[in-house]
């Protein structure tokens, strides 16, 4: 059995793999680890795109995470198909990013459960898009981080009702 067959397994996705999903991924792992379950989970992330393929987060994203005591780490890289059959959930960060998953999901249903990160975000007054605030001010980064992290702790109870933990 590999390792993610007896983990659970979210894989995040947006459009460039520098700012939104890789800070998803890393306070949701932040997270987890809190809650004491990293050796559950495997959580990792991707872009629709490989504009950014091999590159690290985006500073703005990393500057804004560290003060607020999580670590980003990675390197960018491009949604696979099989992403969609491997991972437990496939959590995008927008509509456009749902309708790429959907795209190369083509006729057969993906095996991952696949949400849109604000569907967890009680906040989201109806939009569930996590901006893109990659051509945006610092504040944009503020914003997201704090949709990021309000939606990854609903996530996680979420998942931990779903699977009993
Ligand atoms: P992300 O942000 O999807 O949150 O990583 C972006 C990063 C790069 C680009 C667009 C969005 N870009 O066009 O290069």
């Amino acid at each position: 059995m590999s390792e993610i067959d007896d983990k659970l397994s979210v894989l995040f996705v947006c459009l460039g793999n520098i700012c939104r999903s890789p800070l998803a991924e890393g306070v949701f792992r932040h997270l987890v680890r809190e809650a004491g379950f990293e050796s559950r989970f495997v959580i990792d992330s991707a872009g629709t795109s490989s504009y950014h393929a091999g590159d690290p987060p985006d500073q703005r994203t990393t500057a804004v995470a560290h003060a607020r005591g999580v670590k980003l780490t990675g390197a960018s890289r491009q949604l696979l198909s099989q992403d969609l059959h491997t991972f437990d959930y496939l959590i995008v960060m927008d509509e456009d990013n749902l309708a790429e998953v959907r795209r190369m999901a083509g006729k057969q249903a993906p095996r991952a459960a696949v949400h849109l990160l604000r569907e967890f975000d009680r906040e989201a007054n109806g939009d569930l898009n996590v901006p893109d605030p990659y051509y945006g001010g610092p504040r944009g980064f503020e914003n997201v981080h704090d949709i990021v992290e309000r939606s990854c702790t609903a996530l996680l109870a979420h998942v931990r009702a779903q699977h009993s933990l």
